[in-house]
């Protein structure tokens, strides 16, 4: 009997990115993307189209080239927000605009401030004014957790006479029991059995997203909503990989079903958008956590090392997780070793970024004594991810005197130009980032720091994430750096957030251009 396939809908671009703390630029939303596609995920929501001119361009760079997923866009059901999110996408091989609205009674009342007819109608007209732009639209019932199922029944069969072809049921604010998700869903399925495909959207405030999720499939959801890492709003959505290694490794409960993922891709997925979020996984979080194949009291390595089943119910090499990753390239190494190790991590990078890379290799290898698969994935990701660099770190030279001022030297390229500058700060770190605005002549303010140990040793990478505000703007920049040292890493990450900051700028200037054009 043929499987059906459970359609995986990644939210990791657009609800991963309303963690706090998770903002992305364009480039890093692209390396994403095209990982995403490599994992096997049926549709990549890339962002929210009329959130931001950034939003809207990191959508329609996504949407060229990504060839095997379809690529959506949110959009509120307004006609502004629907008209963005059509034209972000119209270069897509296959393309969704996902609208919603909230049906709870809560939401409608006191948020909308709508009656529940108002609403409907509101609803049916972003379906039926999506239908211009795409023939595939998901439309969700903000809160459908906490709404009432007759109401979800009505507005389900005016959406559906509208033209959207899935019904998402989230359950935006993590309320929900399994056992109740599993009854709403068995019911909503039932109702529009043939008409459309029943999806949930799982939020995390309880624990409960995957188990919710599970739930959901077994009473007869075809599509359920993730993110890579369970990253998302609060406490964050149901994770993509334990949804798919539970339906993987219990396919006793569930052998009717399969997934188009491809399990191997799941551990690089993860590296990658806690190497370009800053956001690591808790050590002991199911399938990507540090620990998830750690084995500690010798009762379980006796075991392990008798039969591996006795402790083991997921193989590391499952999820792409290759466990004796210790670096045979060294200083020595050439660019073809280089590139076929990259290639093994899962990276195919153009004949520039591939030469950058391995500059990069070359000099931490002088310096670093082992270098492990994790290192590799960092700095790369690092490479591939930077804006464009209108400042690049060209040296860095500190004074830390105990009993005196910690004062810094900075020499910096900027239109092939080298600019030094001499600053003095409360501590280190802040006489580094005075002198970078003292030479851009920006006005930033440092809102968050955080440093990081890439792999092992005390001689590991140091990966730095700054998350800064540029001219007292809206909204933060993150900037990564890495190093192995702690300070050249805290430089690069400031002037990564500063280049990035200048590419949105240049950004806004364009459209606000373009827009001035066609008036
Ligand atoms: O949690 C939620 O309700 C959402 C919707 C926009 C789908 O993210
Ligand atoms: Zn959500």
């Amino acid at each position: 009997m043929s499987k059906e396939i459970i359609k995986i809908f990644d939210t990791t671009l657009r609800d991963g990115e309303q963690s706090p703390g998770a903002s992305m630029n364009t480039e890093e939303k692209i390396q994403i993307a095209i990982q995403l596609e490599k994992l096997g995920v049926d549709i990549i929501e890339a962002g929210f189209a009329a959130a931001s001119p950034g939003d809207f361009d990191a959508i329609s760079k996504i949407a060229q080239r990504i060839e095997n997923s379809t690529v959506c866009s949110l959009a509120r059901a307004i006609d502004s927000d629907i008209k963005a999110a059509g034209e972000s996408i119209t270069k897509a091989n296959m393309r969704r605009i996902h609208t919603f609205i909230a049906t709870s009674s809560i939401h409608m009342e006191h948020k909308l401030k709508m009656t529940p007819d108002e609403v409907i109608k509101r609803a049916v007209r972003a379906v039926t004014y999506a239908r211009e732009f795409v023939a595939d639209v998901e439309f969700s019932c903000e809160d459908a957790g906490r709404s009432d199922i007759g109401f979800l029944k009505e507005i389900s069969d005016a959406v559906i006479e509208a033209g959207a072809e899935t019904i998402n049921l989230p359950d935006t604010v993590g309320f929900r029991l399994p056992n109740e998700i599993g009854e709403m869903v068995r019911i909503m399925s039932e109702y529009t059995k043939g008409r459309a495909t029943i999806s949930v959207h799982n939020h995390n405030d309880l624990g409960l997203g995957v188990a919710n999720s599970l739930e959901a499939i077994i009473n007869g959801a075809r599509q359920v909503e993730c993110t890579v890492n369970g990253l998302g709003e609060r406490a964050g959505n149901a994770a993509l990989e334990e949804i798919v290694m539970a339906l993987k490794v219990r396919a006793d409960k569930f052998s009717n079903f399969d997934t188009n993922i491809n399990t191997k891709e799941i551990y690089p997925a993860s590296r990658l958008i806690s190497d370009i979020t800053g956001i690591e996984p808790q050590p002991n979080k199911a399938i990507v956590g540090k620990n998830a194949f750690a084995h500690e009291s010798g009762i379980h390595q006796d075991g392990m090392l008798k039969n591996r089943e006795t402790y083991e119910i997921i193989t590391p090499e499952s999820i792409g997780l290759v466990k004796d990753d210790t670096l045979v390239l060294g200083k020595h190494s050439g660019r073809a070793a280089f590139k076929d190790k990259l290639a093994k991590l899962g990276f195919t990078l153009e004949d520039e970024a591939l030469n950058k890379s391995f500059e990069r290799f070359k000099i931490l290898a002088d310096k670093k004594k082992d270098i492990y698969d994790d290192d590799l994935r960092a700095l790369v990701t690092n490479e591939m991810t930077k804006a464009t660099q209108v400042y690049e770190l060209i040296s860095l030279q500190l004074m830390d005197f105990t009993n005196g001022v910690p004062s810094s030297v900075v020499k910096i390229k900027k239109d092939n130009q080298e600019i030094v500058e001499a600053g003095i700060g409360e501590g280190t770190i802040d006489s580094i980032f005075k002198t970078i605005e003292r030479i851009s002549g920006i006005e930033s303010h440092l809102l968050d720091y955080k440093v990081k140990s890439v792999s092992q040793g005390k001689d590991a990478l140091a990966s730095v994430t700054v998350k800064i505000s540029f001219n007292s703007g809206e909204p933060a920049i993150i900037g990564h750096g890495l190093h192995i040292d702690t300070m050249l890493a805290s430089a690069r990450a400031y002037i990564g957030a500063l280049n990035s900051y200048l590419s949105m700028v240049g950004m806004l200037k364009k459209r606000h251009c373009d827009s001035a054009k066609t008036v």
